[in-house]
């Protein structure tokens, strides 16, 4: 089969380089020729573990290749992903659309054949409709439908997200669309993973529901949290107790700084708007987005008193993205909680892994090489990103670098028994603290 991704940015690259690896011949789209330079030299402009090997083995067998102009991707292709951004509109909320307009009016100049549009990125219910409108509007004579097909992919695993997903979900209207979808998925069949047809519509909920599911399991387990701390429970000890329920389930249920990324804070938003446009108000999604945005100051709030005040203090921050395994730094806690630290009189250093360069376009900061370093000579540590290596720091070697030996841990990556014997102060979410044994 032919495909063409347009749109190269976490999704559409993931998309379309693991679509190459199922055997298709896939031409990814990008406007911004900075990123198809990098690609076609064999740079990943992005932070994705495994990503590259994908890429380059792809490109090396002749199924992967990447191009600024559309028009050389589009006429032929059996299928044409659209997985351009659809970022919060400035001012209400709404999903902004204007990526995924732009590129559905270039698509109609290009189409050649019978071919699938599909909207890959997420859009609010009724702009599959709105889609279709656009091409037959360009193109009235235009063989074509329009399908819906959102992708729940996480950045971080991406990959293996893509290559063994839950479930596909496709929204279509015609036996013809139906069948060129079933082809594209088709390798996955032989992992027995469940393909899902709806109408475009349903499709385009599933994603606002499931992503918005998600964000209020997340920001219950933060409230749950808070209680904790109020009335001595420990937060991980109920997450655990009521995440071995099967209705429940373990996952998302890890108390934090409050969730962030390219996709939990604009779709709860954007499904908000869609509700209060359609009189059927989500009253749990509007708690969710209020509690969670909320969350993020008494993050930095907890700060403030672990450190008894924070201004003259030198604060070592390690982690600014929203979760490890990505140098995504859309909507990330630190965004909010690095500057309401500064704003208090603190200066920060920190270490993130991969984000630094990201980081550095929203925040003021010193930036260090690694840990130990933005340790050297702070007043105290904060976790914010659960980075696999801050898992197993060098207490001794910490001790040695901090002025005073005290972390906050807003991921609860270690245990308040384990930081009083090392010797910390110890500040977590929704668990005892720890002083340390003198
Ligand atoms: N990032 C995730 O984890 C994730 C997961 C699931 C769904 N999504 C959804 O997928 C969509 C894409 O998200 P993303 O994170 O990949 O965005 P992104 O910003 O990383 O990438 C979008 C890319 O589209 C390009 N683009 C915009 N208009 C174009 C056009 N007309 N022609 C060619 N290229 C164009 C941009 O230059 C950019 O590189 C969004 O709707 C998002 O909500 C994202």
């Amino acid at each position: 089969m032919r495909v063409a991704m347009i749109g190269t940015g976490y999704v559409g690259l993931v998309s379309g380089a693991c679509l190459s690896e199922f055997g298709h011949e896939v031409i990814c789209v990008d406007k911004d020729p900075s990123k198809i330079r990098a690609l076609e030299a064999g740079q990943i402009p992005i932070f994705e573990p495994g990503l590259d090997e994908v890429v380059a083995a792809n490109v090396k067998a002749g199924r992967l290749s990447f191009t600024t102009d559309l028009k050389k991707a589009v006429p032929g292709a059996d299928a044409v992903f659209i997985a351009v951004g659809t970022p919060s509109r400035r001012g209400d909320g709404h999903a902004d659309l204007t990526y995924v307009f732009d590129a559905a009016e270039e698509i109609a100049q290009s189409l050649d054949g019978y071919t699938v549009v599909v909207t890959k990125s997420t859009v609010p219910v009724g702009t599959g409709r709105k889609v279709e409108d656009i091409i037959r509007k360009n193109r009235p004579g235009a063989d074509f439908d329009v399908a819906s097909n959102p992708e729940f992919l996480r950045e971080g695993s991406a990959i293996e997200d893509f290559r063994r997903p839950d479930r596909v979900v496709v929204g279509c209207e015609t036996d013809r669309a139906k069948a060129v979808m079933r082809e594209v998925y088709r390798p996955l069949y032989l992992n027995e993973t469940p393909i899902l047809f709806t109408s475009r519509e349903s499709s385009e909920l599933i994603k606002y529901a499931a992503n918005a599911f998600l964000a209020t399991k997340i920001t219950f387990i933060n409230e749950m949290a808070n209680l904790c701390e109020k009335l001595g429970a420990d937060v991980q000890d109920v997450a655990r107790g009521i995440g071995l329920d099967g209705r429940i389930g373990n996952k998302f249920l890890h108390a934090g700084p409050g969730f962030g990324g390219s996709c939990f804070p604009k779709d709860t938003l954007a499904l908000l708007r869609t509700s209060q446009e359609a009189g059927a108000l989500t009253h749990i999604v509007d708690a969710v987005v209020k509690v969670n945005d909320a969350r993020k100051v008494q993050m930095a709030e907890k700060v403030e008193q672990a450190f008894g005040g924070v201004k003259g203090k030198t604060i070592a921050i390690l982690g600014l993205t929203f979760k490890p395994n990505t140098d995504d730094m859309r909507d990330a806690p630190s965004l909010v909680i690095v500057p309401h630290l500064q704003a208090k009189g603190a200066r920060i250093r920190a270490y993130d892994p991969e984000g630094a360069k990201e980081a550095k376009k929203h925040l003021d900061i010193d930036y260090c090489a690694d840990a130990y370093e933005a340790l050297s000579g702070a007043d105290g540590v904060v976790i914010l990103t659960e980075w696999n290596e801050f898992r197993a720091l060098d207490f001794a070697r910490m001790k040695g670098l901090l002025k005073t030996p005290l972390m906050v841990d807003l991921r609860n990556i270690y245990r308040p028994a384990q930081m009083a014997e090392q010797g910390f102060a110890y500040v977590s979410v929704g668990r005892a603290g720890a002083r340390p044994k003198s």
